[in-house]
């Protein structure tokens, strides 16, 4: 909760910077915890969305895993308290280098997406005499309707392969002894709000069961990725973990021993964070106000570029509501975090909170125009 006297506070700080209200990540974490823990499922905590140090602390505190895209991201994640055994590391262009550091860190699995990626981690393994432990990412051709830019599950996807080309893949596998095969792994898109999806997916998984039982292969693990998503429109509301897991109990036909992953990142995070940003000029245009921000797209670029909608809030002012285009200050018209919205009467001074930023924040800020990175401060420092 940001309260007048958390607001009280912000005014001594330099803006912008992310507020982390750590109740609501707890709070969040309990949650996924019991209706994970309920039907008996592992959750590995997708690492891109927010790898603050402290946020990632206080996730491994949860016995999570990690769900990690770069060797730098698993050493973050074992910095912070994720142990190796539990780290799956993902992507579609995993390097040498990191192949081998994460071989040597002696990570869980390997999701893999080609058969010429397998075939690089099985001569580093051999090299280094040890065995990876993989599985394979298949294409389930699902629409996720969401946006173009986060769904990864269509046709012409890069990610993951194609049932078409399974055999081939186990075909190849047999020969490649440093490798063991241990299951499959999905990941239809992001910020995905209609269950329907993740029905179809299930669907689809039984179907490839199915199949590889046919080709005598156990799976011991079936990983479902991530991609449920948050209402950005109430950021108070907690994701609906329980909805989920139980439409994957319930659809999923899980074999005696199995296991099943899911790799949520956005819902776990996306509600406990706040962009704090203070404005710097009113300013009229020809149909609309604008509040200029000191944050830009440099600090939160989602709006930028998955036109997304984040609720802005003026902690500060309880004045007559007016309309409003809430502007950074980059040199980029897409450098706009909401068009002709509702605030009360806002001026130089006051204090906004774009709130739903805690996933794809952050970690997604840049540099550009040389500007300085934001700040992070957490509700238990104020
Ligand atoms: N697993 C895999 C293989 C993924 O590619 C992703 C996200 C996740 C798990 C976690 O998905 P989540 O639960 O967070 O939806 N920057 C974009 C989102 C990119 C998501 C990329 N992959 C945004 O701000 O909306």
């Amino acid at each position: 909760m940001i309260n007048s006297t958390t607001v009280e506070k912000f005014r001594d700080l330099p803006t912008p910077f992310y507020y982390y209200d750590l109740d609501v990540l707890h709070a969040t974490c309990v949650k996924v915890k019991e209706e994970s823990e309920r039907s008996g499922f592992s959750i590995h905590y997708a690492v891109k969305a927010n790898a603050n140090p402290r946020i990632l602390g206080i996730i491994a505190s949860y016995g999570f895993g990690a769900d990690c895209v770069s060797y730098n991201e698993i050493a973050r994640a074992m910095e912070c308290g994720f142990s190796p055994s539990t780290i799956v590391f993902a992507g579609v262009g995993k390097t040498d280098r990191e192949i081998e550091s994460a071989l040597k860190a002696r990570i869980s699995c390997f999701n893999c997406e080609s058969i010429a990626e397998m075939e690089v981690i099985d001569s580093i393994a051999a090299r280094l005499k040890t065995k990876a432990v993989v599985a394979l990412r298949i294409n389930p051709y699902i629409e996720a309707h969401t946006h173009k830019y986060i769904t990864t599950a269509i046709a012409d996807s890069k990610f993951g392969i194609s049932a078409w080309e399974l055999k081939d893949v186990l075909d190849n596998l047999s020969s490649m002894s440093n490798i063991t095969l241990e299951g499959i792994h999905f990941h239809v898109g992001s910020q995905i709000t209609r269950m329907s999806v993740f029905r179809s997916l299930c669907s689809r998984v039984n179907e490839l069961q199915e199949w590889f039982t046919s080709q005598n292969i156990d799976l011991k693990t079936i990983n479902l990725g991530g991609g449920l998503g948050i209402d950005y429109n109430c950021p108070e509301k907690m994701p609906e973990f329980g909805e989920y897991f139980e439409l994957v109990r319930e659809l999923v036909r899980i074999r005696p021993g199995q296991r099943i992953h899911f790799e949520p990142g956005r819902s776990i995070v996306a509600q406990c964070g706040s962009l704090i940003t203070k404005v710097l000029y009113i300013k009229k245009g020809s149909n609309t106000t604008f509040a200029v921000v000191d944050a830009g797209m440099t600090d939160l670029i989602r709006p930028a570029l998955y036109q997304a909608h984040h609720e802005i809030e003026n902690l500060t002012s309880g004045g007559q509501t007016g309309k409003y285009d809430v502007v950074g200050p980059i040199c980029e018209s897409s450098d706009t975090f909401a068009k002709f919205i509702e605030l009360p009467e806002t001026r130089r001074g006051d204090i906004l909170a774009i709130r739903s930023a805690g996933a794809y924040g952050e970690i997604m800020a840049s540099r550009y125009n040389l500007r300085d990175l934001p700040g992070a401060v957490f509700s238990d420092e104020l």
